[in-house]
């Protein structure tokens, strides 16, 4: 309907179709039309008010079947369509793309890697992991559906003083049997153990890298080693991978989350470092007395991107990461997601690779997401001083189940416990903290990940009961609730297409949850089954589950039929 309205327009106006497409708007009110397109754009061009823009276009424009009538109003023309020919447009058109309704055929293709997930080796899953897997994991898809090609790199920190760490921790304490029996347990029982031993000779307010005391200095040996080859150490240190990656696996498998690459950080050292050496002799970077090597901003603190000793640090692995990453896939764009603690990093980085003469810097993002406050909740698996993804997960799974047993409903816990922790995240804003709470994530009525697939499943029991064809077509004149519903599912590529420009999936999100209240006042008000209309209201109901489900397939959650 967008496209004939852009169409009428170009003819009156002279503007191109694609650029009018772009300019209407969805009206807030059904007074105001089902849509509008603003004239203040034009205005300048054409030297007249917006008015009398309006006024004139009104005029000009041929309203064929499709479009009842136009209005103007403070500068906009609105459009009044034939509501039963518009709705049996997109009712057709929904149930003839299914699944693939909304997705984009770009014709300018991209190709986009997304850097996300990327936990640290030897340490489990945190909270703020979890952000980054959803977060990344539903940016993939988003694009995915717009018709690009997507690149999903999972970037395990695999060296770093908190490998030393447990270098030294799994040598003087490693207890075999416990780490059979639970992998992830019993290193993060080293790695505690090592940081308390550490803790009592730290200097407060130094950071982490430059603390000078006997255990730092252990870790610091350890990596030195490592990255001399040392083979015992580095046994140990793929002994650590392994049990490492198990865990990590449990919690991607549980999450249904994939990706196209893993690579540990450890692969790019010899790159970072070569590029590293290559600017200090072009001068674009500088040497410390003590060997270290550093990079200067004007806006920014000065960073170190080389040890004195030589090794490499955090930002040394993701220079050369870059710059291999861009060798080997020529991306259009590459987004990195993590904690916006990182955000100083990321900045320096893109700086860095600018000030080296890497162009495809500006192909780089980077989205820094929010803390998650659990509020007065203590998780009874507490472990140490991080809570754990796999135990969030774990207790929102079992708080579905005993969920599903207090309705006496079915539905598949898992299913709905991994929607409620994916939609409490994925419904707010990146950059926004997210306060979690069980009892919120979980409700069936509210804002929440079940509720929608309830939605989902009730609108299923409407065509089970029925037991009829959904026919798309529509000969009755239509209740303000039912086009309500169907001008929402009009909707859904637009709005796709928002949340990929602004790399947001909360669009997506809360797109999702008012579709859902739609079908909601409609089921209220609409009766279906042994209705008049049966079968056109049938297609409704089936346009709206081919909507939603590509939807919440988007944010990466999972409908069933029955709930
Ligand atoms: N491993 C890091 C962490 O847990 C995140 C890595 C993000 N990706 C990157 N290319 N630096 O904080």
């Amino acid at each position: 309907m967008k496209e004939i309205i852009a169409e009428l327009i170009a003819k009156s106006s002279g503007m191109k179709k694609e650029e009018i497409s772009n300019l209407i708007e969805i009206p807030p009110t059904p007074e105001l039309g089902d849509f509008s397109f603003p004239c203040f754009s034009l205005s300048k061009k054409m030297k007249k008010s917006p008015n009398i823009i309006a006024e004139e276009l009104k005029k000009k424009i041929k309203t064929g079947k499709e479009i009842e009538r136009i209005e103007t109003k403070s500068g906009y023309l609105n459009f009044f369509t034939n509501k039963k020919i518009y709705s049996e447009n997109i009712i057709s058109e929904v149930l003839k793309e299914k699944e693939n309704y909304g997705k984009g055929n770009e014709k300018k293709k991209q190709k986009i890697a997304v850097d996300f997930s990327a936990p640290n080796i030897g340490k489990p899953m945190h909270i703020g992991h979890i952000r980054s897997t959803i977060l990344g994991d539903s940016i993939l898809k988003i694009f995915d559906f717009q018709g690009h090609e997507v690149i999903g790199i999972n970037y395990l920190g695999d060296i770093g003083l908190h490998i030393g760490k447990l270098i030294v921790a799994y040598e003087l304490w490693l207890d075999k049997d416990s780490l059979k029996k639970d992998p992830v347990q019993e290193l993060l029982r080293l790695y505690i153990k090592f940081c308390d031993q550490e803790k009592t000779e730290y200097q407060e307010g130094l950071e982490e890298e430059f603390q000078d005391n006997e255990w730092t200095n252990k870790a610091k040996e350890k990596l030195l080693l490592l990255e001399k080859g040392d083979e015992k150490t580095k046994k140990i240190w793929k002994e650590i991978q392994d049990s490492s990656k198990k865990g990590f696996n449990r919690v991607y498998s549980l999450l249904n989350v994939n990706f196209h690459e893993t690579t540990g950080q450890s692969l790019f050292s010899e790159a970072g470092k070569k590029i590293i050496t290559e600017a200090l002799k072009k001068g674009k970077a500088k040497l410390e007395k003590d060997g270290a090597v550093y990079v200067e901003f004007p806006d920014m603190p000065k960073k170190y991107i080389l040890r004195s000793n030589g090794t490499s640090s955090y930002i040394t692995y993701d220079i050369g990461a870059a710059v291999e990453r861009f060798k080997k896939y020529k991306f259009d764009k590459m987004i990195y997601v993590t904690d916006f603690r990182q955000e100083l990093h990321f900045k320096q980085l893109f700086e860095i690779l600018k000030l080296f003469g890497y162009d495809f810097y500006s192909k780089l993002y980077h989205i820094g997401f929010g803390t998650v406050n659990f509020g007065n909740e203590i998780l009874a698996t507490r472990k140490g001083k991080v809570i754990l993804l796999e135990d969030v997960l774990k207790k929102t799974i079992e708080k579905a189940e005993e969920e599903i047993k207090k309705r006496k409903t079915k539905g598949d816990a898992d299913k709905i416990g991994v929607a409620a922790v994916k939609y409490a995240f994925l419904k707010n804003e990146p950059r926004k903290d997210v306060n979690f709470s069980w009892e919120q994530a979980l409700n069936f009525e509210g804002n929440t990940g079940p509720y929608l697939q309830y939605t989902y499943a009730r609108a299923n029991s409407i065509l089970r009961k029925s037991g009829k064809t959904p026919k798309a077509k529509i000969s009755f004149s239509l209740k303000k609730e039912e086009f309500e519903l169907i001008k929402k599912l009009s909707e859904f590529p637009e709005q796709v297409r928002h949340s990929s420009l602004q790399l947001n999936p909360s669009i997506i999100a809360n797109y999702s949850f008012e579709l859902a209240q739609k079908f909601n006042e409609f089921y209220h008000s609409s009766q279906v089954i042994n209705s008049e209309n049966e079968e056109e209201k049938l297609a409704i109901v089936k346009a709206f589950m081919f909507v939603l489900k590509s939807s919440l397939s988007l944010l990466g959650i999972e409908v069933m039929e029955q709930m």
